[in-house]
């Protein structure tokens, strides 16, 4: 679950200390706690307020703001503070830095260089006696998933959809599926959602993205998912750059606790950007020829990025298919890594879902692809997965 950071800012200049709040304010994240006009008066505001973090805008008097930045460490030891100048040059940061403010923001502060510090800050928190803080030792707890095939057709949108479905019950969660197949995707199809927005407004409209309208952005399925689909036009497709998603994602990853990535199989720019901010990537395959012949090239290839290659995770699909003579253990010998996860086959239902554009969670709920697919939900979140007792040999082997 995201957690919220309280913060407190002085700026004594109207003119910018309203846009600096309105960014705050844009922050699902953020609570603004306390929001000052006088550098003198600040120091009771943030003993009263305790904050998790203040903003200190330097450019109404910079003498003050240097003055009450060392005043609130010597003070208010471990308070994170957060200058914010339009004066960017390296003078006025090391002046701010001396003083004792951990990060440095040049005026006027663009939203995904607040959360980047916001979140280091978070990271970097200690206590007065120099322990970290209990909210400051993770950067954030969000959670991101890519979800990639070793061919088409195997699965990876029923996959990416149904674990976001599966994800999406618990309350504490916040998840978004962002489809990047972004020729062919159609995991809008697979919820039957009209969406008002794609990954190509987004795109669009990135120099001006604050999180309102990215929020806005999303279409929320009936089970809880949203859902950033791609492009309707095939030709908007080239709008969306690699940079273009890394922003993205960091502006998503503040807001949701949990995102998932339906990759193409192209290995684009995108799809690799896209992995390498992923936190987990599940590799799909079935036990057919074609399929382990590329995991086993893929692996090979992420293996040479040694922090991808830690996140890649194997997940057989339509295991029981019967359709060939690879065995569970003989795929494992070949790729040279344990599967993670076995997803049983389920023809029927899972034709009937995608018809219905419905979740397996609506259309078939106790089916056994269903079953297994929360519990690879569960074990993606941290949770001991729950493997229902006929199963518990066949299909689930959580490794
Ligand atoms: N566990 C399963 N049991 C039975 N059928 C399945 C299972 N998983 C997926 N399918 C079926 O396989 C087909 C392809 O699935 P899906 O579209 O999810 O694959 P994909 O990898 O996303 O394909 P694409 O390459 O087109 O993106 C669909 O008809 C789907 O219903
Ligand atoms: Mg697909």
């Amino acid at each position: 679950m995201k957690d919220v950071q309280r913060i407190a800012i002085v700026d004594p200049s109207d003119a910018t200390r309203e846009p600096l709040r309105n960014l705050l304010l844009s922050v699902e994240s953020v609570w603004l706690e306390a929001e000052c006009s006088r550098y003198e008066f600040f120091i009771d505001v943030a003993k009263q307020a305790t904050p998790d973090l203040v903003v200190v805008a330097l450019d109404a008097d910079h003498g003050k703001a240097l003055q009450l930045i060392q005043q609130i460490t010597q003070e208010i030891p471990g308070l994170p503070i957060l200058a914010v100048s339009a004066r960017g040059d390296g003078q006025s940061i090391l002046q701010a830095l001396r003083a004792g403010a951990k990060e440095f923001l040049t005026a006027p502060v663009v939203l995904d260089e607040l959360l980047t510090a916001m979140q280091r800050l978070r990271a970097g928190r200690v206590s007065a006696d120099g322990t970290p803080v209990a909210n400051g030792q993770a950067s954030h707890q969000s959670l991101v998933v890519s979800v990639i095939g070793s061919r088409g057709g195997v699965g990876c949108t029923s996959l990416a959809v149904n674990i976001g479905c599966n994800l999406a019950q618990d309350p504490n969660n916040n998840v978004a599926l962002i489809d990047l197949d972004l020729a062919l995707g159609d995991a809008d199809v697979a919820l039957d959602l009209i969406p008002d927005y794609t990954l190509a407004d987004v795109a669009m409209n990135i120099d001006r993205l604050d999180m309102t309208f990215l929020r806005r952005s999303l279409c929320k399925h009936a089970c809880g998912l949203s859902v950033l689909p791609h492009p309707v036009q095939m030709e908007d497709v080239s709008l969306i750059q690699e940079e273009h998603l890394g922003r993205v994602i960091n502006l998503l990853r503040a807001s949701y606790s949990t995102l998932i990535f339906d990759l193409s199989k192209r290995f684009t720019a995108t799809d690799l950007t896209a992995m390498r901010m992923s936190d987990v990537v599940l590799l799909v395959c079935q036990l057919e020829l074609t399929s382990l012949r590329n995991v086993v090239r893929m692996v090979h290839t992420f293996g040479q990025d040694e922090t991808l290659a830690q996140k890649i995770r194997i997940i057989v699909n339509r295991v029981g298919a019967d359709d060939g003579e690879i065995t569970l253990q003989k795929a494992e010998e070949t790729i040279g890594q344990p599967v993670f996860w076995q997803v049983p086959n389920d023809f029927k239902a899972l034709t009937g879902s995608r018809n219905a554009g419905e979740p397996l969670l609506m259309h078939a709920p106790k089916c056994k692809t269903q079953l297994s697919l929360v519990g690879l939900a569960q074990a993606l979140s941290g949770k001991e997965a729950q493997a229902p007792k006929k199963e518990r040999r066949g299909f689930f082997s959580f490794r």
